[in-house]
């Protein structure tokens, strides 16, 4: 079994503990270890009066039983006063019980102001005084767990509570809030509402019935929201009679009542009312983001399904022509120049790790294989879309702080170089019109001399714009895919870190909404969240990963939408299914279980067909055809040079600085075998040099040796066998 549950050391202030449900929890508390303040004001049930004697009895009962308790005889409305006995005799607070209460129930027009404060005094302003006067000391020590006194009064309503309905239910929004703003400093806040037989309910209750529902059935729930092991934050729970049950919002899926172009009118809202209120399919939004966000998601969905269009609108917004005129503008062209540091950051920023010996290619300019990760290509890219950028489209005014990462595509030529300088070319390619929103899809060609390298779509929403009668659709976008209908064929998980988004800000997206949890907050965010492409380089590498064996040569393209947004730390799972040479995946954050990019996939070039994707200024590898000579040779003398050579040999040919292609020659077992590819077992040696070299090896106008000691060729693994290359490439690859 596992250990009791003890609060030995722990300092323990429970409100209203002289009687009641108070004292229950002061007495199991102590019982488990805990050094108890017993507070009670000692008034009637009404707040009439005080006295010392009701918390005193309880500190002697606990004191009896070998506990240690103190009492203390301060209104909640005092909370300093409280938490000072607390420190003054243990040293230090680590819970907080606010349980004390009165009644003054009255039908509502009959409640007098003096009725409505008080009960505001005790209950809502008595918890927000006594936690606040405990919350610094929480914060410092780093730990904290605080539980709030609800009712279900507050929850439902009830005949006659008007006053504390009301109190009790700023209660748990009090709760709600603080859970937020305890949980990086661990200190963790829970409401209950109970039910339980006590003075404050006997006059309501039967008398049997006060009888049964003893408090002693409702201490063990909150004995366990407050113990160190108990996760649970912001949550409110029903209890009473040994039963607990949890609440949570639920909201239905709604309707959307304006159509495009129209007044929004209490018709419209009258007409669609059963739909409003319809809970089949309801939803339950568990923080700001989601209901916020939900809404915005709804209102996109809905509108693309094709609901609330009003084609025959006629005077289509002024803004119109500027939108139909911006499609086809040509933004100025720029040039994006980095170096190895720079595409190092940002395989960092995506979480590329020396944890993975097979990242080490991305993170260490010295590797014999260093490469560029292919999505990488955004960056390049990027420039467009910040300051300067779509900003400064004519026609596209609208407010930029409305806008949206929707969805991006990227498609590679070939790899990228190392370093380098790209020109960029960016056009507007259609706008669309979403009803919610408008869509400005824009495309970047980036150029290597007059090589086109790479290409990237950006669909960018823009939250409030659509309406203008405008198209909805576009053959120019790249489409999104759904995944398949199965379980996926691979998963690959890892987590991201605190630093995460700051990382990845350094290569070049600088938006406050990243860093700043000032910006994020007035953005709607709980803190500032990841970079969607961010989340999309993690899912690339995996793909790559798990794929093609981190080989840079073949990523073609990739295809995202970004769906929800990502929390620094959180973990990020890819979820893959191959199909052919496309990879389908989504990402989930792996703690929430939510999709966060979707409909995306992966185009992989064939494991055989590297070299054909990769021409290079001069058109194929001319290694390529030398290789597959050295395969066909190989069919009739294989066995004899096996003997002689014994070893499997790994090529990394070279094209402009990035690895275009690998071979394998294998002389170790049966006549040999050439394949395109790394080795399938292990290679005695790996060598790495450049096409033009390789050629001059073949040529014989370049010595291996000295093409190693020049630095031209660079060997791995068994050095010495690279003598035997003169062998090979002179007896059986002369063309
Ligand atoms: P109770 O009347 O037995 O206990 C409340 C205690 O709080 C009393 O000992 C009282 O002297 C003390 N108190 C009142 N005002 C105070 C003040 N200003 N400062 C310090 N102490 C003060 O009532 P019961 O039933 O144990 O209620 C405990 C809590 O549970 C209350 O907040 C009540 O509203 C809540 N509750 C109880 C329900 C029940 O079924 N018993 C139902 C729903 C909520």
């Amino acid at each position: 079994m596992a250990s009791p549950l003890r609060f030995d050391g722990r300092v323990v202030l429970v409100t209203g503990a002289g009687g009641g449900l108070g004292r229950a929890y002061a007495l199991a508390f102590a019982e488990r270890g805990a050094l108890v303040i017993v507070n009670d004001l000692g008034g009637d049930f009404k707040g009439i009066g005080k006295g010392s004697s009701a918390a005193d009895k309880v500190v002697a009962e606990i004191r009896r039983k070998g506990g240690k308790a103190v009492a203390n005889y301060d209104s909640v409305e005092a909370g300093e006063k409280l938490v000072k006995t607390a420190l003054d005799t243990f040293g230090r607070i680590d819970v907080v019980v606010n349980n004390a209460g009165i009644l003054r129930d009255r039908s509502f027009s009959r409640i007098s102001d003096e009725d409505w404060d008080i009960i505001h005094r005790v209950h809502l302003r008595g918890s927000f005084q006594v936690t606040r006067a405990a919350w610094d000391h929480m914060k410092k020590q780093n730990y904290g767990r605080i539980l709030m006194t609800s009712s279900a009064s507050g929850i439902y309503g009830n005949f006659g509570q008007a006053n504390y309905s009301a109190a009790k239910l700023g209660i748990l929004g009090l709760c709600n809030t603080l859970a937020i703003e305890g949980r990086k400093n661990n200190i963790h806040c829970n409401t209950i509402a109970p039910n339980a037989g006590s003075r404050m309910t006997e006059t309501v209750l039967p008398e049997d019935l006060v009888e049964a529902l003893k408090p002693e059935y409702v201490a063990p729930l909150v004995l366990w929201l407050c113990h160190e092991s108990c996760e649970e934050n912001g949550g409110l729970f029903e209890v009473g009679a040994g039963w607990i049950g949890k609440l949570r919002w639920e909201r239905t899926l709604g309707a959307i009542v304006r159509k495009r172009n129209q007044p929004m009118t209490p018709e419209a809202v009258r007409d669609n009312w059963e739909k409003i209120c319809d809970f089949s399919n309801a939803s339950k939004p568990q923080t700001i983001q989601e209901s916020t966000g939900g809404i915005v998601e709804v209102l996109h969905k809905v509108d693309s399904e094709g609901i609330s269009p009003n084609r025959t609108s006629h005077a289509a917004p002024a803004a119109t022509s500027g939108f139909v005129g911006a499609v086809g503008h040509k933004l100025p062209s720029f040039s994006s120049s980095y170096t190895e540091l720079q595409s190092i950051m940002y395989a960092l920023g995506v979480g590329a790790s020396v944890k993975n010996p097979k990242d080490l290619k991305f993170v260490y300019e010295g590797s014999a294989d260093f490469s560029c990760l292919p999505t990488f290509g955004v960056i390049v890219a990027q420039k467009s879309m910040m300051n300067g950028g779509l900003a400064e489209v004519p026609g596209l005014s609208f407010n930029f702080a409305k806008a949206l990462h929707g969805e991006q595509y990227l498609e590679l030529y070939k790899p990228l170089p190392r370093s380098g300088e790209l020109k960029c070319e960016a056009v507007i390619a259609d706008i669309l019109d979403k009803g919610s929103g408008v869509v400005i899809v824009m495309d970047v060609y980036s150029y290597s001399g007059k090589e086109l390298i790479c290409y990237n779509q950006f669909s960018v929403f823009v939250v409030g714009s659509g309406g203008f009668g405008g198209k909805r659709t576009s053959e120019k976008l790249k489409a999104a895919v759904a995944v398949p209908n199965r379980p996926p064929d691979a998963v690959l998980r890892d987590a991201t870190s605190l630093n995460q988004a700051a990382l990845y800000r350094l290569s070049g997206d600088w938006n406050p909404l990243h860093i700043d949890p000032d910006f994020a907050s007035v953005a709607g965010f709980e803190k500032p969240i990841l970079h969607g492409l961010c989340t999309f380089g993690f899912s690339a590498r995996h793909v790559l990963q798990q794929f093609a064996d981190n080989d840079v040569s073949r990523f073609k393209a990739i295809k995202v939408r970004f769906a929800k947004p990502v929390y620094p730390g959180q973990t990020l799972q890819t979820e893959m299914w191959k199909e052919g040479n496309r990879i389908h995946f989504q990402t989930k954050v792996h703690e929430t279980g939510d999709v966060v990019i979707s409909n995306a996939y992966v185009d992989l070039v064939p494991a055989s067909g590297v070299s054909t994707h990769t021409p290079s200024e001069g058109g194929e590898l001319q290694s390529a055809l030398v290789f597959g000579e050295i395969g066909r040779r190989l069919k009739s003398v294989g066995r004899e040079v096996v003997k002689k050579a014994n070893a499997v040999f790994e090529w990394h040919i070279t094209k402009g600085g990035t690895v275009a292609a690998k071979w394998t020659i294998d002389l170790k077992s049966g006549s040999g075998e050439v394949y395109q590819g790394p080795a399938k077992g292990s290679a005695d040696v790996t060598i790495i040099i450049s096409d033009e070299d390789f050629m001059e090896v073949v040529f014989g106008k370049l010595d291996p040796q000295k093409a190693f000691f020049s630095g031209r060729l660079k060997a791995r693994g068994n050095i010495m066998l690279s003598q035997k290359l003169q062998m090979i490439l002179k007896d059986y690859a002369k063309l």
